[in-house]
């Protein structure tokens, strides 16, 4: 009799040892992912009055299956490429997780992580609604206290803590601010330039990285803006198809913002890490470095209308090229699956020059 107890409680044990660390293929817990349409797996499906969806074909025409799930892409995102690297299947969106009244009804969904990425979203809470309803940063880290709060519940205060500070937190931001700073007046009514809209941008960053931290994230991927002024959207503009270099300089702008930020938020927060990734030197690195990469078309979109298929976003009924991993492009703002591929591999192993002061490869063995 006391013999079985042991077995019982020894298999017990074994079992809840095997929940908390997880099998050897899979290198962290979870990964959780917040930010716009270049990650964004399927959140915006759910929002009622939002223009900000792609959940139509040609979009997904490389997913597994064909089939549109309002990824901004012809087939993986980075989201995608993130949890793949990290042993873990994709993160969900989070609001296929949640009951409509947004009550999560079974904790254990988030065991390997959730996606809050929203399309047309940014940092800032205005960011984005002139396309309607979208998820600022602030409500998706609402979201996410939801869960660290349920998870808690579920495993413990001690097993819950471990899971969260092993767990990988990628904020994929930033570019919205930019270019919605740039193309719309002042959304305050204060008549800031986009320069000094901007510059207020990386401080309500910090904000949002510090309530992270209270729910328990400690490793973070934090992505630079992009070259935004090289997307298609913005080359179609210009009669020689040349980069837009006023929306460039705001994603400097931001990014040298975000980089002190983050290095002092490190030296206060001993026991938080971060990669940061450089995504405008990735993208400009991709552009002088096309051939290198399998690029034959760095310019035009592969779906979209009007010059470089960059003037009119990707429809149903646009036209779309046959061979997408020749592009650099998907759509007007969105890079290619290919392209995104090799962002994820520079984000988990450098070099050190767009992914520093650690790679997502050192970051996870931390
Ligand atoms: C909760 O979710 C987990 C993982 O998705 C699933 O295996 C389990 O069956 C669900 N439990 C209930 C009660 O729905
Ligand atoms: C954004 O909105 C949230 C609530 O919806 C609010 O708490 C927060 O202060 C707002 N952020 C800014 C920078 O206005
Ligand atoms: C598509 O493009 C890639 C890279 O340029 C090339 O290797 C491949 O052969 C092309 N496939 C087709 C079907 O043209």
């Amino acid at each position: 009799m006391a013999n079985s107890n042991v077995l019982l409680l020894n298999i017990l044990h074994m079992i809840l040892l095997w929940r908390l660390n997880f099998s050897e293929a899979q290198l962290v817990p979870a990964v959780f992912i917040f930010g716009d349409s270049i990650a964004d797996v399927g959140n915006n499906n759910y929002l009622k009055n939002t223009i900000a969806k792609a959940n139509f074909t040609p979009n997904g025409i490389d997913f597994p299956g064909m089939t549109p799930t309002g990824r901004f892409c012809n087939g993986k995102n980075i989201a995608d490429f993130i949890a793949e690297r990290a042993g873990l299947p994709s993160s969900p969106p989070y609001l296929s997780l949640v009951s409509r009244s947004g009550e999560i009804n079974n904790a254990t969904s988030f065991l390997t992580g959730a996606n809050f990425a929203s399309a047309a979203a940014g940092i800032l809470n205005s960011t984005g609604t002139i396309f309607g309803e979208v998820i600022p940063l602030s409500t998706q880290i609402d979201y996410f206290a939801t869960v660290s709060k349920e998870l808690k519940q579920q495993l413990g205060p001690s097993a819950a803590q471990k899971f969260f500070a092993k767990s990988i937190i990628v904020i994929e931001t930033g570019n919205n601010d930019v270019i919605f700073s740039a193309l719309l007046p002042d959304p305050s009514g204060k008549n800031n330039t986009p320069q000094q809209l901007v510059d207020l941008v990386p401080a309500i960053l910090e904000e949002q990285l510090r309530r992270l931290y209270d729910y328990g994230a400690r490793k973070f991927v934090v992505m630079g803006a992009s070259a935004v002024g090289c997307c298609p959207f913005l080359r179609a503009w210009d009669e020689g198809g040349e980069c837009n270099e006023v929306l460039n300089s705001l994603s400097i702008t931001y990014n040298e913002g975000v980089e002190p930020m983050l290095r002092k938020l490190k030296s206060e927060i001993k026991d938080m890490s971060y990669t940061y990734c450089d995504s405008y030197g990735v993208l400009q690195h991709l552009i002088q470095n096309a051939k290198l990469y399998g690029f034959e078309e760095i310019k035009a979109a592969c779906c979209g209308q009007g010059n470089y298929r960059g003037k009119l976003t990707c429809f149903e009924t646009s036209p779309h090229c046959s061979n997408r991993s020749d592009y650099l492009f998907w759509d007007p703002f969105h890079p290619t699956e290919a392209a995104q591929r090799i962002l994820v591999d520079i984000i988990f192993d450098g070099p050190s020059k767009y992914t520093f002061p650690l790679s997502l490869r050192q970051l996870i063995a931390l």
